[in-house]
């Protein structure tokens, strides 16, 4: 059992945990800054986002959902705003059980209320199990990315 709801600025060092276990190159004060940031000010950058958590039974944070509003994302309608998905998490014990999918119904939702009609979401080309959960989910591949650099 668990419930779905916007994160509060209580939550950071647990939800900044969580992001280190999704983002294992990221930096722990770095994190908290940038949910500090999204909670209080309901914005990524110059555009609208949101955090949500799901909570277990026991008060524990088990899962989140970072989602925001893009102006455009591949494969969709430039025409429109579109709802991102920034980073889906749910912890490896409570997998398989629809906490990803109640995460995804609302941020979906809240994107919906924003005016979006689509919803768009990235992922390594290695993840196949997340690549799995979107597609049952309803999400289609739209394309397939690989980035290079060199120094100049
Ligand atoms: C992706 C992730 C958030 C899904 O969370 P979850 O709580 O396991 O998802 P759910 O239990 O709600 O499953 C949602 C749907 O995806 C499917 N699914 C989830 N993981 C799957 C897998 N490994 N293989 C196949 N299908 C999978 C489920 O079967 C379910 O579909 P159904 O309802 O039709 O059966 C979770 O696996 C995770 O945190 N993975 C590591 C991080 C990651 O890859 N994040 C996404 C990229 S940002």
């Amino acid at each position: 059992m668990h419930t779905i709801r916007i994160a509060e600025a209580n939550d950071r060092d647990l939800l900044a945990a969580l992001h280190l276990l999704l983002w294992p190159e990221c930096s722990f004060e770095e994190e908290k800054l940038a949910i500090d940031a999204l909670i209080s000010t309901g914005m990524s950058g110059t555009l609208p986002a949101a955090v949500f958590v799901a909570e277990a039974e026991d008060g524990r944070i088990i899962g989140f959902l970072e989602v925001g509003l893009r102006s455009h994302a591949d494969g969709c309608d430039p025409a429109q705003p579109v709802g991102f998905v920034e980073g889906w998490f749910v912890l490896e014990a409570s997998r398989n059980q629809g906490v990803g999918r109640a995460l995804m119904r609302a941020a979906e939702n809240w994107a919906r209320q924003r005016g979006a009609i689509e919803m768009a979401s990235d992922s390594w080309i290695t993840q196949e199990d997340s690549h799995r959960a979107h597609e049952a989910l309803g999400f289609e591949v739209v394309d397939r990315c690989v980035h290079f650099r060199k120094s100049l």
